[in-house]
Order: C-alpha cells, then structure tokens, then sequence
C-alpha cells in the first residue's frame, strides 16, 4: 500500500498545530491559503492536491463575535465544511471534521453521539449546519465533537488563567458551568486512529468533566468560585456539556493532560534561545 497523503485546513489554528506535530508529512493550508467559504477555491485545491484524508481545523471560532456576525459563522462553520464535503466526494477522500459540544443544550448533561442536538448559540447553530452539509454531501466523514480545547499556539483557558493570576490577586471564575477540557496534543494523536474507523461521529474529549472554576483552580492558586450572572455574555452556553464517547478507547484525564501541557510550557520556556535564556 502506497503512503496516504493528508490535508490539513486550518493548520495555524490551535488544533491544526498540534495536527501538524502528528501527521509531518501533510500538506498545509492556513487561512490565507484558502478561504473556506469560496466554493470555486476549496474543490479546485482539493481536486489539485489529491490528498487521500482531508482534516479540517479551520473553524469562526470566536463564540461571543459569532452572535454579533451570524451571517460569516454560517458560511464559514456551517456552508464552508460543506464545500469541502463536495470536494472530497469528488475525489474519493476521507473527510475528518471537527464540531463541538455546543450542538447540545446542556439540558441532558451527558450526551452520546446520537443524542438530538439543540444548539443555543450562533456558533452551535452554525456547527451544526456544517455537520449536516458534510453528511447531506459525502458518505466517507469522520465527524470529531470536541470540548474546553487547550494547547500550545492558541488563545486558551490555560494561558488566560496563567496571565490573569499574574495580574490579579483573586481571578473570579465561573463554577456553575461543566464540561470536558481537551488537550490539543491528545485530540491530534487520537484523530489518526479515528480515521481508520467507520465513518460518523465521533465525541473525544479527556477524561473527566469539571467546572470552568475546578478547571482553573488545577493551573492558578488564586481562582476563586463565582456565578455566571457576575460574567453576562452575549452568548448562552450550556449549563452541563460531557461528551460521551462510545465508539472507541478513552484518553487519558484532563488532569493528566494538563500536567502535560503545563510541562511542555514550561521546556519551552527553559529553552535556548527563548526569551528567559538571553532570546528575543
Ligand atoms: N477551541 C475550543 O475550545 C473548541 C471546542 C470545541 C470544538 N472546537 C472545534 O475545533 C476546531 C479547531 O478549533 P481551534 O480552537 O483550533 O480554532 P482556532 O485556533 O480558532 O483556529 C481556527 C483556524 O481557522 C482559520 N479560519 C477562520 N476562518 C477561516 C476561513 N473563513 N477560511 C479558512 N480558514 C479560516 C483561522 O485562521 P485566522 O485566525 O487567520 O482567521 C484559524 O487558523 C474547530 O472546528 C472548532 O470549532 C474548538
């Protein structure tokens, strides 16, 4: 058998680094190379490429910015995966594509992958659009529902946390919303192995659920609990999301993960060249 070649789209978001880490030899895309809701581009780049697995990390991440612009978190999370469903059924490729606990209310606190879905915010409504574009497309999808990401390279709870409790003497943080916190590093890892099943959904997530607050006071020494009422947002979020997943092996808990990242962090602090060690 001949080496499959991969795609990555999105590859300078937070989860597309840690995709580059695990799979080195894939050809990269980043949002200036393509812009995922120009139709025409997305299939002649796939049709030009040839890859044999396409990984899509390109996503409108930002959830307050998407209630504010509903129309761009529709065609880039909700019409955008479609083109690249369009695209890989033209082609014969896997299409592996990442959504989000957000789909769900939050009402029934645990959710296995074919529980109905219920979004309550832009951003969910959106993903949610793009997951039934990609299955209304293409038949070869894995669709990878995922929470709480955390990583190098990205604009995360962890380093928020960090630079707050350098700030600060007490950072006030909610403790009345649950979820599963994921490890970039872990989900990369685990999306080589999901290729290899049946196509569907599947949810990944680390071990564990926890609130924001139990979540920061894992990082910083000084979190102290609060209510969401005291943080309004322009976006609801549910209450209680956990990911189960029952189609494959768990990973580790996001305790263990943490260690991990806060770990790593801290080598790459140590390193020569970094700006601790005489670097700039
Ligand atoms: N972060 C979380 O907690 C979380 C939780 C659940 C699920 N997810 C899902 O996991 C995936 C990866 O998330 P992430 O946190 O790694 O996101 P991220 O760091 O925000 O990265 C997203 C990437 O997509 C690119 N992008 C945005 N709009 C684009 C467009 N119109 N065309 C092409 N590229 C575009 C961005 O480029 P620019 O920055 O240059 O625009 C960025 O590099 C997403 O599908 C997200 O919905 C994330």
């Amino acid at each position: 058998m001949g080496t499959v070649k991969t795609l990555i789209l999105g590859s300078c978001g937070m989860l597309g680094q840690a995709l580059c880490k695990v799979f080195p030899e894939a050809v990269r895309l980043t949002h200036r190379d393509l812009e995922l809701t120009d139709r025409q581009k997305v299939i002649a780049s796939v049709k030009k490429i040839k890859p044999d697995v396409v990984i899509n990390a390109a996503a409108y991440t930002d959830v307050e910015a998407c209630e504010e612009k509903r129309g761009l978190a529709f065609r880039v999370n909700g019409h955008g995966p479609g083109y690249i469903a369009e695209a890989c059924a033209g082609t014969g490729a896997i299409l592996v594509h990442f959504s989000t606990d957000y789909v769900f209310d939050g009402s029934k606190k645990e959710y296995v992958e074919s529980d109905p879905p219920n979004p309550i915010n832009v951003y969910g409504q959106s993903k949610l659009l793009g997951e039934s574009k990609i299955a209304g497309n293409m038949k070869n999808y894995r669709i990878i529902r995922t929470s709480w990401l955390f990583g190098p390279g990205g604009k995360n709870f962890v380093e928020t946390m960090l630079q707050l409790s350098e700030k600060m003497d007490v950072v006030k943080v909610v403790n009345d919303q649950f979820g599963k916190p994921t490890f970039t590093s872990d989900l990369a890892r685990k999306t080589g192995e999901i290729i290899g099943l049946k196509p569907g959904i599947y949810h990944i997530t680390n071990e564990g659920v926890c609130s924001w607050y139990e979540f920061a006071s894992s990082i910083i020494g000084n979190a102290f609990p609060c209510t969401s009422e005291e943080f309004p947002k322009n976006a609801k979020r549910p209450e209680y999301s956990a990911l189960l997943n029952t189609k494959t092996g768990p990973m580790n808990h996001w305790k263990e993960a943490l260690k991990e990242y806060l770990r790593e962090r801290q080598n790459v602090d140590k390193a020569p060249g970094s700006p601790e060690n005489g670097g700039t």
